[in-house]
């Protein structure tokens, strides 16, 4: 085997290094990782990696690594290929994941949160950056904000979605359209009470942010009733932990169906991330399907499904208002558990324009007003 030459704070071993980074001391990196790292694995141009790992014939190994000022450099065996990595940068990938700064704690909020709602008039997100970015980041942080002053115009909502990205259509198309239908296919479609719930979970991946433009609002009733499941959730994990961990393990089935359709999915009622922590709910008793699971497992899954059901509903958690024309609520639809009182349907006009976009965009439009990328 060729000689392998260590520089001064380089330890060598068989599938890695030790190098001795100024902030953390000896830290260790894998070949592989090393090599597909390499700073000319990416295309400044597209942004995309354009090195292919799979094509070596041999493991990555190094014939020198030494460090230079404030690099460690690699001339790797077997390629004539020579690899620069900052220290700082080497430094920031040991620290763990990548920084990202839309990646912020969820903030609970409770049936009084109506009077300190983020609200933004419309024209301001047009024209001010940090009116964009504070409105982004209530949808994040909160689940939850308000656009005020609205046209009353179909463009307007196209408009306020693009802020984010795209429309992301569901099975019944790209808007949608709140009020009395004469043939319903839908219990929003009626005037009557629409108990708490998140939309359409038949959908494999339900819809992640959910606009409602209220366009008129004239009618006697129809309180709008919302509140944060991500509260709610988190405080049934303290009441009743194993009711917790019931209802973010079982797979729930829902379903969606009319003539030209017939939708099915499963999905958790608590939804968690990585780290454990709630990070949205799914719940739509109009569009449960019978339950399949054992049923042994139901004797516990009721109880701890129908304890949250009505944990829902306290007055702690439910944030209630009329919606007025104008007014656009922007929320996220896996987070926040939205209904309705009944109203009357003659008593005046109410139209609700509505529509979604993906969670991951509003993600991404908060990163690009950030300044964060991997190219900055
Ligand atoms: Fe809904």
């Amino acid at each position: 085997m060729a000689t392998v030459e260590a520089g001064e704070g380089i330890r060598l071993a068989a599938k890695g290094l030790d190098v001795a980074l100024p902030g953390r001391g000896d830290t260790y990196f894998n070949y592989y990782w090393l090599r597909d790292n390499c700073s000319t694995s990416f295309d400044r141009e597209t942004r995309e990696r354009v090195f292919d790992i799979f094509h070596l014939s041999t493991p990555p190994a190094p014939r020198a690594a030494r460090i230079v000022g404030d690099a460690l450099v690699i001339e790797w065996a077997g390629e004539d290929h020579v690899s620069t990595y900052p220290l700082s940068w080497l430094e920031s990938c040991a620290a763990g994941s990548r920084f990202d700064p839309a990646d912020m704690p969820r903030q609970p909020w409770y049936s009084d949160h109506y009077a300190t709602l983020h609200r933004v008039p419309f024209a301001s997100l047009r024209a001010d950056k940090a009116a964009l970015a504070g409105w982004l980041k209530a949808v994040l942080v909160e689940g939850v904000a308000f656009v005020t002053d609205m046209p009353d115009s179909d463009e307007a909502l196209t408009e306020l979605v693009q802020h984010i990205g795209l429309v992301r259509p569901t099975f019944f198309g790209e808007y949608f359209d709140v009020r009395t239908h004469i043939e319903p296919s839908n219990l929003a479609y009626t005037a009557k009470a629409l108990e708490l719930h998140t939309d359409t979970p038949a959908e494999e991946l339900a819809p992640g942010i959910q606009f409602l433009h209220c366009r008129a609002n004239s009618v006697e009733g129809g309180d709008n009733l919302f509140l944060d499941g991500v509260a709610v959730a988190e405080d049934l994990r303290y009441e009743a932990p194993e009711d917790f961990r019931i209802l973010s393990e079982t797979r729930v089935p829902y379903y969606c169906e009319h003539d030209t359709y017939d939708m099915r999915s499963y999905q958790r009622v608590i939804e968690l991330d990585d780290n454990g922590a709630v990070s949205g709910v799914t719940i739509s008793q109009h569009m449960a399907d019978v339950f399949d699971m054992p049923q042994q497992d139901l004797d516990a899954f009721y109880p701890a499904f129908c304890r949250f059901g009505q944990m829902l509903q306290r007055d702690k958690y439910l944030m209630r208002f009329n919606i007025r024309a104008g007014e656009c609520i922007v929320f996220d639809n896996h987070r926040i558990v939205h209904g309705r009182d009944a109203y009357s349907a003659t008593s005046g006009d109410r139209y609700l324009r509505g529509c979604y976009a993906d969670r991951g965009e509003l993600r991404s439009a908060y990163r690009i007003l950030a300044g964060e990328g991997r190219f900055k």
